[in-house]
């Protein structure tokens, strides 16, 4: 039986919502609250297993109530709801604790689904924060970071999709392992990370590490930002002219200390084969690539998938990811397949609407519609990644093909 603490200001609502969740069998209302305060007193005395929260009530909002009740009572899973869907509130929800968000009105199917899904997360989530602290206990760092991923997301062609790819990755991984996990904007000239998360390069950028010497872990941790998703963030340069100031030998060092404290991190490479590109692809545990059903893109991943066997990645490394699958004019999966003569191993569908509402809000699509198809294929990728074994060791990689600085 599914606890459920329902809080809302306006009785006809805490009737209304009582009501919906009546013919739900393994859903039970133990208790409404009509504030934040009421909210927190009754999560402690009733203990329950999601929060359904109200965001605007007079006195204690139910932000502050949220923020107060994770901190409490971390097991109590909280779902807002509010009349408005802005990216502010959505923000500030997630920064409280809040685990979904729901516009109202939404239907009693809506209702009940999300309750169960917040609760079924939070039960996984326990488990496997249960098994996690005894595994990493005692262990020196090396060890600990064989255990994570590096997951570099690259493509041939730019406008792929990597950025999108590589930032609602990196929240779905985090959110469906309650794992450590810090992007990398390797994009050193250009990146866009910081757009698509609504973040400014200027208040901390790679070049502040830079500037700090060599990256060890406590350097790298105060440059790196936390991001209202739970993700962490290492931007790139504020302005193309200073990208040189970051060398290959450097990036590759940072992502190397990185992977000691995050269990995984994930690389937006440029869309060119660099020493900075290869430098990132050496230390990955996967290359991502990225094509779309446009046949100079397939060209290009082809050319790049014979480079990826002269440096020895093996075929467990390098997975190839058609982006917006479903838009070919022409072209099939079937014929990629037959031009590169290896099968794709995933595909994201399109949808032009959603990736563009997501940049203009700033806010990862997996967060703002985790039940759309885009959203639920990246959270596939994610759990495809995660049920990967790490890379024991790292094969020295072949220096003859380019000439490596
Ligand atoms: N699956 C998708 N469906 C629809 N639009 C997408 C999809 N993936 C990416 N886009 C859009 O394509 C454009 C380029 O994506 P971006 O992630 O910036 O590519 P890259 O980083 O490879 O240059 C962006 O406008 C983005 O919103
Ligand atoms: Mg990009």
């Amino acid at each position: 039986m599914i606890k459920v603490l329902i809080v809302d200001d306006v009785p006809e609502t805490r009737d209304h919502l009582t009501r919906l969740l009546g013919f739900e069998e393994a859903i039970d209302v133990a208790g409404t609250a009509a504030s934040g305060e009421e909210a927190i007193q009754g999560a402690m005395q009733l203990r329950p297993d999601v929060v359904v929260m109200d965001i605007n009530m007079p006195g204690m909002d139910g932000i502050a109530a949220a923020e107060l009740i994770s901190e409490r009572l971390p097991s109590a899973a909280i779902i807002m709801m509010s009349v408005h869907g802005e990216a502010e509130h959505l923000q500030r929800a997630i920064r409280a604790g809040a685990r979904e968000f729901l516009v109202k009105p939404f239907s009693s199917d809506e209702f009940a689904t999300s309750i169960r899904r917040v609760y079924e997360r939070e039960v996984g989530r326990r488990e496997r924060l249960g098994v996690g602290a005894s595994q990493t206990a005692g262990r020196p760092p090396e060890d600990i970071a064989a255990d994570h991923q590096v997951i570099a997301v690259f493509s041939p062609k730019g406008g792929a999709g990597r950025t999108t790819v590589a930032t609602n990755l990196a929240v779905a991984l985090h959110r469906e392992n309650d794992a450590r996990v810090c992007v990398v904007d390797a994009n050193l000239q250009f990146g866009d990370v910081g757009v698509l998360l609504n973040l400014n390069p200027k208040t901390r950028s790679v070049l502040d590490a830079v500037e700090g010497g060599e990256p060890d872990a406590e350097l790298l941790n105060s440059v790196v930002i936390n991001h209202s998703s739970g993700i962490r963030v290492l931007l790139a340069p504020p302005a193309p002219e200073s990208a040189d100031l970051v060398t290959p030998a450097y990036l590759r060092k940072l992502v190397d200390v990185l992977r000691i404290n995050h269990e995984y991190v994930v690389v937006d490479l440029p869309a060119t084969l660099n020493d900075h590109s290869l430098a990132v692809m050496d230390a990955a545990d996967t290359i991502l690539v990225l094509s779309a059903l446009e046949i100079t893109t397939i060209k290009n991943v082809r050319l790049f998938l014979e480079v990826a066997d002269q440096l020895e990645y093996g075929r467990d490394k390098v997975r190839l990811i058609i982006n917006r699958s479903d838009t070919a004019l022409g072209i099939r999966i079937n014929d990629v397949e037959a031009s590169i003569r290896r099968p794709i191993d995933g595909s994201i569908v399109s949808d032009g609407r959603l990736a563009v509402l997501a940049v203009n809000r700033g806010v990862p699509f997996v967060v703002s519609h985790p039940e759309s198809p885009l959203a639920r294929d990246i959270v596939k990728l994610a759990r495809s990644i995660a049920g990967k074994p790490a890379a024991v060791k790292h094969k020295p990689a072949k220096r003859s093909l380019f000439a490596r600085r």
